[in-house]
């Protein structure tokens, strides 16, 4: 009530309306949260088993401190970073080729971590492993088609050593970009380690995105080379990758040469000089290729994300932080030890893919499971089967997964035995307590803990996290990891600890991991992240921290949705529609879902001369599939003759999202045309 009323005070001033509104949105997703039924209120608190706790790899680096527990360990790690980061590079193996003579320097908004170090990650991720698991097997690898590859470190090293003398053939030297567009076979991490290798700064476009996507973000990098395949399975057909890479490049000057893997094998075009097949590019190159021997703040990729304009922006990230930060976490909050059978199921296209599917496990000579196709095909339990076929120990999935499964039925789940399963993860949204249940009874048998763990492209690795020896509170991401210092804060700065109020997600201390940078765009770097509370990380999420110290991530703040798990920028796809001939403005919003998380729903004004139509409403999900990809593909389209906007002509998308979900639509003084509210409500009823 209290917080009702100091919006209301804001507002009558007429003083800080941008307050207002934030205060409002914070508060709605507070009140929101129990009147939905995915997200009921829950107040359990489920406690971890003395046997994980004993074995558990936290534990050890405690007692080896004589550090009494996990509060004790954030306590001590907050009030010296430097220390607590130097001992997560020794207990996870990093091997530099030169010592740091400095761990942190923080030059606000930039960080630089190991100053002086000498370092190339796949020294720790392959090289090394040459000496200490030359023969076990790095990755278990299926195809959707059943097929089944093992590839040991020793072999991988050989893979990698072969490509990154063809791409040193090719003409490529350390800090030059290449862009991978590939599905998720053995050839996709080959190939980032091969341009990490040798110094390239690699750039993943995840294999779901149409070809302008592609080439918008190769021509953003400026890549020079590009690696793609002939084309991969999905729910049994042929996707042809090839010619979606092709259509890309036609506006693509930078690419040079392009290497095709073979994963489906039929009748491509190869462009003569430009275009090599993989096989014949690699296969008299030499087994062995010196690594790059970079500094530890060197770019190691650029990872691009959604943000609040329609460009989607490079998150660099460098060798030896995110090395270090990666590495720590897997290990101590996924509890990864030598014998693990680990799967991430997320797509390598992403970061989380990026981190937990290609560096930290290998960093720490991990067996993983790679699988590519769709997770229910040929049937709802195509999972289930493979961690019990592998004997997966540690799984690693998203909400979205886990609420398709749940609509399939626990008997999918039940027709397999997963009792070698010990420990859970979950990422990409907040877990509904509902789908944290689901997942905890049917696929954990009541008896792997579920780490919800809170991170982002821009972070490298996860900040909020259980460790194994956490007290669950489900649909919690419950604490920082130690070292971290997260915090919620209200609009004017202060700390909203332990209130159990809505505010802004910020970290207060830089981490191993964090970005170093936007590619090319500094001011974005520092307006997105730094700008509204200086030298503090402004994440973007809404969330909220109970008297306990427990984080409740509530959502997104600015413009982005969260689909699947996937952010897409609300405006991105909005210029997709607009570049649609019939389109002349375009309202993209989102709706809760209830596996998506978020459905997209389109409000379009079209052009004059077109009309409303069933047939040009799939032409429009159609276009801006093509455009952007089919994650992006509207739920829904709804045709308008007008859009509320503000005074100064900005769609106030909050207004539109508020008549679709049947919201109060709160403070509409600064809406310029009322009735464009009842134009777009008329449409939603379908009048
Ligand atoms: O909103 C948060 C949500 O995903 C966003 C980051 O998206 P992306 O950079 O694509 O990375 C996804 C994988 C790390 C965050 O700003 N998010 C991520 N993990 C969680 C989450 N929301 C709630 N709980 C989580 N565990």
């Amino acid at each position: 009530m209290r917080e009702l009323q100091k919006i209301d005070f804001l507002l009558r001033c007429g003083r800080s309306r941008g307050n207002a509104v934030h205060l409002i949105r914070l508060k709605k997703l507070q009140l929101n949260m129990p009147t939905l039924e995915s997200l009921l209120r829950e107040e359990r608190v489920f406690y971890p088993s003395e046997e994980l706790i004993e074995k558990s790899n936290i534990k050890e680096f405690m007692e080896k401190r004589s550090i009494k527990d996990e509060d004790e360990l954030r306590k001590k790690a907050l009030e010296d970073v430097e220390w607590f980061w130097s001992e997560m590079a020794k207990e996870v193996g990093i091997e530099w080729f030169e010592e740091a003579e400095k761990v942190l320097e923080w030059n606000p908004p930039y960080v630089k971590w190991f100053i002086g170090a000498k370092y190339n990650i796949v020294h720790d991720a392959l090289d090394k492993q040459m000496k200490l698991r030359k023969n076990k097997v790095a990755y278990i690898w299926e195809g959707e088609d059943g097929e089944v590859k093992k590839i040991t470190y020793g072999e991988l090293y050989r893979e990698v050593n072969r490509l990154a003398n063809a791409l040193i053939e090719l003409g490529i030297k350390k800090g030059d970009r290449v862009a991978i567009y590939l599905p998720m076979i053995p050839e996709l991490p080959i190939s980032m380690l091969a341009c990490a290798k040798i110094g390239a700064v690699h750039i993943d476009v995840f294999s779901g995105f149409s070809p302008i996507a592609l080439r918008e973000r190769i021509n953003d990098a400026g890549a020079k080379v590009l690696i793609t395949a002939d084309g991969f399975y999905r729910r049994g057909s042929v996707v042809r990758l090839k010619e979606d890479a092709d259509r890309a490049l036609e506006g693509a000057p930078s690419v040079e040469k392009v290497i095709v893997a073979k994963r489906v094998e039929f009748d491509v075009l190869m462009q003569e000089e430009r275009d090599y097949w993989w096989d014949e590019a690699t296969k008299d190159q030499p087994k062995e290729c010196d690594t790059k021997i970079m500094d530890a703040n060197d770019m190691l990729f650029i990872l691009y994300t959604s943000g609040t304009t329609g460009k989607p922006k490079g998150v660099m990230h460098a060798h030896g932080g995110y090395a270090v930060g990666t590495a720590a976490t897997l290990k101590y909050v996924m509890d990864l030890k030598e014998d693990d059978i680990y799967w991430c199921t997320a797509d390598i296209g992403w970061i989380t893919g990026h981190s937990y599917l290609v560096y930290a496990p290998l960093i720490l000579g991990a067996t993983s499971v790679i699988y590519c196709g769709a997770p229910d095909y040929p049937k709802p339990d195509r999972w289930w089967e493979i961690i019990e076929k592998y004997g997966v120990t540690l799984f690693y999935t998203a909400p979205t997964a886990i609420r398709m499964f749940m609509r399939f039925g626990e008997e999918w789940v039940e027709k397999h035995d997963l009792s070698s399963l010990r420990l859970l993860g979950s990422v990409g949204e907040p877990i509904n307590p509902k789908a944290w249940y689901w997942y905890y009874k049917y696929v954990g048998k009541e008896r792997c803990p579920i780490m919800d763990t809170w991170w982002q492209t821009e972070t490298g690795h996860f900040l909020i996290t259980p460790l194994p020896t956490t007290p669950l509170k489900p649909s919690s991401a419950t604490k920082p990891f130690p070292g971290i210092e997260a915090d919620v804060f209200d609009d004017n700065g202060n700390s909203l600890y332990g209130k159990n109020e809505g505010g802004y997600l910020v970290i207060k201390k830089p981490w191993p991991g964090m970005l170093i940078g936007v590619w090319r765009d500094p001011e974005r770097y520092f307006k997105t992240y730094w700008e509204k509370f200086r030298n503090v990380y402004l994440s973007g999420d809404a969330a909220r921290v109970d008297a306990d110290g427990y984080f409740w991530i509530q959502g997104r703040l600015d413009d982005v949705l969260s689909v699947a798990g996937h952010r897409l920028g609300n405006s991105e796809i909005e210029s997709a529609l607009v570049s649609h001939p019939a389109v002349s403005e375009a309202a993209v919003v989102g709706k809760p879902h209830e596996v998506k998380g978020e459905a997209v729903i389109a409000f379009v004004i079209l052009r004059k001369g077109y009309y409303p139509s069933e047939k040009l409403k799939e032409e429009l999900r159609e276009h801006v599939s093509k455009e952007i990809g089919k994650i992006a593909r509207p739920d829904e389209v709804y045709f308008v003759s007008d859009l509320p906007k503000t005074r100064s002509g900005k769609i106030m998308r909050r207004l539109i999202r508020a008549k679709l979900i049947r919201e109060k639509i709160g403070d509409i003084s600064t809406l310029m045309n009322p009735e464009a509210l009842i134009l777009v409500e008329q449409a939603i009823e379908g009048k």
